[in-house]
């Protein structure tokens, strides 16, 4: 029974492992964020926003996987943002990029012990519900974790109660207050006609979707489909964070067999510059009200 129960475990990290990571986090800067950010694809901009920064490499932190992802920096950005002390994640952990689940959400309790209490998650997406259109920023109302289906849930494995319960309940996982404030402030902004709400739904990735995939999802109730997000929510709802998802839709996933339409990950940068700065304000106007 131990025997079986650590060899599936063997990719996890030990409390230890996340402490070792956060007190030297915590030596090397003054700053005690409780906001943590994650830009996705193209959006590391974000971090620029900050003041009084002080700037990470992942190579620097002791157990902090790399980024390789083209338009990912890989480095944490700490400082302040509208006077909130805030973390940023430039670059993110894919599966895609062969990282096991349990490394793709490492930073996730790292910031859990660094005090963190908030995470605001942004990601490129593919647009499945029609009436979505590129550009438009979705906020995540519920995700569909179908790695997850196949047995890939970074809480998996043995469960420290120091981070979590066994068996958190995830029908709240994107907080209802915090999505209401990141509307009210879109409408605020003047973006409220390019904000949608809808369902996120995670594949591993890195190809885009067949025809008949996007088709299966849409039947199943999602809005968007990405490659990333859904492990670190679910790792931060274990941990108690308050978790506010905002999609990108960079592109409109292919449905018709007729289309001469092709998804590439140039398409899905291009839109990223070409909206990231409202995203961005949007996510500081944000972070002000919190
Ligand atoms: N599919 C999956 N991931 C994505 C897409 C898509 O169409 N666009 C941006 N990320």
């Amino acid at each position: 029974m131990e025997a079986a129960a650590s060899s599936s475990n063997r990719c996890s990290y030990s409390y230890e492992d996340y402490r070792e990571t956060t007190d030297w986090l915590l030596a090397h800067t003054q700053q005690r964020p409780k906001v943590a950010i994650i830009c996705g694809s193209g959006l590391g901009g974000l971090a620029d926003l900050l003041d009084n920064k002080t700037v990470v490499p992942y190579k620097d932190i002791p157990r902090f996987p790399q980024s390789t992802v083209q338009g990912h920096a890989g480095q944490l950005v700490f400082g302040s943002l509208q006077d909130h002390q805030c973390v940023c994640m430039q670059g993110r952990f894919h599966f895609y990029e062969g990282y096991d689940i349990f490394t793709v959400t490492y930073p996730i309790r790292v910031f859990f012990l660094l005090g963190v209490e908030t995470l605001i998650v942004t990601n490129a997406a593919g647009g499945l519900n029609a009436s979505f259109n590129v550009g438009d920023i979705m906020l995540i109302k519920d995700h569909i974790n179908l790695p997850g289906f196949a047995g890939q849930n970074p809480l998996c494995g043995h469960n420290d109660d120091r981070f979590g319960v066994r068996f958190p309940c995830m029908s709240d996982a994107y907080d209802r207050d915090l999505t209401a404030l990141a509307k009210q402030t879109a409408e605020e902004q003047g973006c409220g006609g390019f904000l949608r709400h809808g369902v996120y739904c995670m594949l591993s990735g890195p190809t885009f979707e067949t025809i008949a995939e996007c088709r299966a999802l849409h039947h199943l109730g999602a809005d968007a489909v990405g490659m990333s997000t859904v492990p670190e929510v679910v790792v931060a709802r274990h941990c108690g964070l308050r978790v506010l998802g905002l999609s990108l839709i960079t592109n409109k996933v292919v449905t018709d067999y007729d289309s001469k339409e092709k998804a590439n990950h140039l398409e899905v940068l291009e839109t990223t510059r070409l909206r990231t700065q409202d995203l961005q304000k949007l996510v500081s106007y944000i972070v002000a009200k919190i």
